[in-house]
């Protein structure tokens, strides 16, 4: 199967499609849910106290639309881009009928289906895992973004799985020397190491404003889920505590599941 056939298998009715719509309601109290809803509610949040009112701001991969949700009632005109044609179905179940129309389309994120210069925010959460090529992604984000515009783009850190569980550390240390020059596998929905994004981030012209990390996901030991509720929410929030206060922002950044980069296109 290729490529995109296998994304349009993973986010179809009998795929993830109907857990993506769920995981944003409160019901959902595992450790995932929580960093999912902390990431759509820090874009909302940037989006609220640097958009201007009435820009025009795109999701791009919006799935079940928790972001456009958000912002449906904000003075903001709003579209939805997905690949998947039952993510853009229950995008429209789930927005508010009486409330603001938004355009929800099917496109892709390399070939993204706007002309150049068209948005002044581009949202972008959890897609770039599923593009063949990133460097293509950020290509278009960068055409389709107006001078001064801004994208929020996130996607989930390699070295979390790792780093949060103490066997697999350890292993992973111990191969290093073994594995370091390995090139990565490319599949569809893998975690990325952070020096990769940076790497394709730094082949366009676009500055890095912000970059935040969230949650710590699952307690694993040896591979297995120790536990991905109550207690791992308490660990997953005391580590959040701990390392922001103390400003250990680079060990965060290593440890985090999910990372978000705000970036800027120059103005002219
Ligand atoms: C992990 S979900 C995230 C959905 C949403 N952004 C959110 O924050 O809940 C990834 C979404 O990206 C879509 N997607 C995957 N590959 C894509 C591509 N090449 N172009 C556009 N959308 C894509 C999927 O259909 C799915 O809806």
């Amino acid at each position: 199967m290729d490529w995109k056939e296998q994304v349009k298998k993973r986010f179809s009715e009998n795929g993830a499609a109907g857990r993506w719509s769920n995981i944003y309601s409160k019901e959902f109290s595992n450790v995932e849910a929580v960093s999912f809803r902390n990431r759509r509610d820090y874009t909302v949040n940037f989006i609220k106290d640097n958009v201007a009112a009435g820009s025009l701001v795109l999701d791009l991969g919006c799935g079940a639309g928790p972001v456009l949700k958000e912002l449906q009632p904000l003075d903001y005109s709003l579209v939805g881009v997905d690949y998947s044609p039952d993510m853009l179905q229950f995008a429209a179940e789930n927005l508010d009928s009486s409330g603001k129309k938004i355009p929800l389309l099917r496109g892709e994120c390399e070939k993204i289906p706007f002309p150049d210069n068209t948005f002044d925010c581009v949202v972008c959460l959890g897609v770039i895992s599923y593009a063949e090529s990133i460097d293509k992604a950020l290509d278009e984000l960068h055409r389709v973004l107006k001078p001064g515009g801004v994208t929020i783009v996130s996607y989930r850190n390699k070295y979390n799985t790792i780093c949060m569980d103490p066997v697999k550390l350890i292993k992973h240390v111990l191969t290093l020397p073994f594995t370091f020059f390995k090139p990565e596998k490319k599949v569809i929905g893998r975690s990325i190491p952070r020096s990769e994004v940076i790497a394709d981030i730094k082949n366009h012209p676009f500055v890095i404003l912000k970059e935040k990390p969230i949650g710590f996901g699952k307690l694993r030991f040896a591979g297995k889920v120790v536990s991905d509720r109550k207690l791992a929410v308490k660990v997953n929030n005391g580590l959040d505590r701990v390392l922001t206060g103390l400003r250990l922002n680079f060990v965060y950044r290593a440890m985090a599941d999910v990372h978000i980069f705000i970036l800027k296109k120059p103005d002219l």
